[in-house]
């Protein structure tokens, strides 16, 4: 396995850059630092085939510097959400492989999330109406799956024997290689947002007894092994992950001492010399303020890749950031959704589509497609004039 980032991007003091500055992200050159966050959209199909509608989206953004693609089930038993894509299939690579060949044909670069939902999913969704597994035999309180039906509550899962936890590493590291083969640049793990590695590394999710549970190492354990198996497949330099230290979403509970977790966490990946940590600010989708505070920058200095921000950033908040070298890059979720050439967008302090919350999850190009790019704005303007 890879282990040393390149040395550009290896310094641990932060320093001050411009957002729209090239940088230096593990083994990748980027243009500036303006980052797509993963968008789950359920919009593949019942396959997990992804078709000419993502193929478009994501070439559409093709500006950003670098592309996260949304949650990709690594697994048949990590879907938690209808219509979302896997890469565990032939057909789905091939499907991944029209989309990374149209984001590189415009100049991007794209990473997919890879994703097990753990208990944030119904029979509906899994092998032979089973029920979701999950580091314990703990429902999510509130939580509810995107089922065929609609959104359904997430029923209490089956707890993990811990001779099942190889094949789960396992399935991460065959995604991995499936990424690469379909033309991935890299992968980014999705360790937040209530999630099966989240759900195994916080105390109130994980309740074990075996080497999966009990102590801050043990709770981290697959976290730290799925990272490892991962990085072996694409390089250290080709792997980040994705951390949300105080976030409560999909009934997850923040732990009594998130820095703590989040700081071994951390130094860990460091170790294992990954790319970077992308980390979700606050409550994912909500406030930024912390009740009590959380230091970011402690994780920003235990880890020598690069550090990307993600949550409520707009222009003036990224480009701050960046400025006072509290963040390398930044990752825009909902902005993304919206405005395809948000890159363009910023960099012309120009004006901002809001997206429309009603065509998130499923559908067709209609909240997906259909967006305008500057120049689409322009010309519909243009036809707007009376003649
Ligand atoms: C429709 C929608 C789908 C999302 N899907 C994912 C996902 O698949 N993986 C993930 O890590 N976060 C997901 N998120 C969270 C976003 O990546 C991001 O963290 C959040 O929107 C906050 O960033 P923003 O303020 O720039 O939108 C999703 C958010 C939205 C609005």
């Amino acid at each position: 396995m890879s282990s040393a980032n390149p040395s550009p991007s290896s310094s641990a003091a932060p320093s001050a850059s411009s957002l729209f500055d090239p940088v230096q992200l593990g083994t990748l050159t980027l243009a500036n630092r303006v980052v797509m966050a993963p968008l789950t959209r359920c919009r593949a199909g019942a396959d997990g085939v992804p078709g000419t509608l993502l193929v478009e989206h994501y070439a559409q953004r093709a500006s950003a510097a670098l592309i996260i693609t949304e949650g990709v089930n690594i697994s048949p038993s990590a879907r938690g959400y209808d219509l979302t894509p896997g890469l565990y299939t032939n057909e789905q690579a091939e499907g991944w492989h029209r989309v990374t060949e149209a984001v590189h044909a415009r100049g991007g670069r794209i990473f997919p999330q890879l994703w097990h939902v753990g208990r944030i999913s119904h029979p509906d969704l899994q092998p032979g109406g089973a029920l979701p597994v999950a580091p314990s035999s703990l429902a999510a309180v509130g939580a509810t799956s995107y089922t065929p039906g609609g959104f359904k509550p997430c029923p209490t899962p089956r707890a993990l024997d811990t001779d099942e936890i190889p094949a789960i590493v396992r399935d991460y590291r065959r995604a991995a290689q499936r990424a690469l083969d379909a033309g991935f640049d890299g992968v980014e793990i999705h360790a937040a947002n209530g999630y099966l590695l989240e759900q195994f590394l916080r105390e109130h999710s994980n309740r074990r007894t075996d080497r999966y549970g009990g102590s801050l190492e043990d709770r981290a354990r697959l976290l730290l092994e799925v990272a490892q198996a991962v990085a072996s497949v694409c390089g250290a330099g080709r792997t980040g992950i994705r951390l949300s230290p105080v976030s409560p979403v999909n009934g997850s509970e923040p732990d009594r001492e998130p820095l703590r977790t989040y700081c071994h966490v951390v130094e860990q990946l460091d170790a294992l010399g990954l790319a970077y940590i992308h980390i979700i600010e606050g409550v994912t989708q909500g406030s930024r303020e912390v009740p009590g505070g959380f230091d970011y920058a402690a994780l920003r200095n235990a880890f020598h890749g690069r550090y990307i921000a993600n949550n409520g950033y707009d222009r003036r908040l990224a480009i701050e950031a960046c400025a006072q070298g509290r963040a390398d890059l930044i990752a825009f979720g909902r902005l993304y959704i919206a405005n395809p050439d948000l890159v363009e967008r910023l960099r012309a302090d120009a004006p901002l589509n809001t997206p429309d919350p009603s065509t998130y999850f499923g559908g067709g190009a209609a909240g997906y497609n259909d967006y305008p790019d500057l120049a689409g704005a322009a010309r519909s303007h243009e036809t707007a004039q009376p003649d």
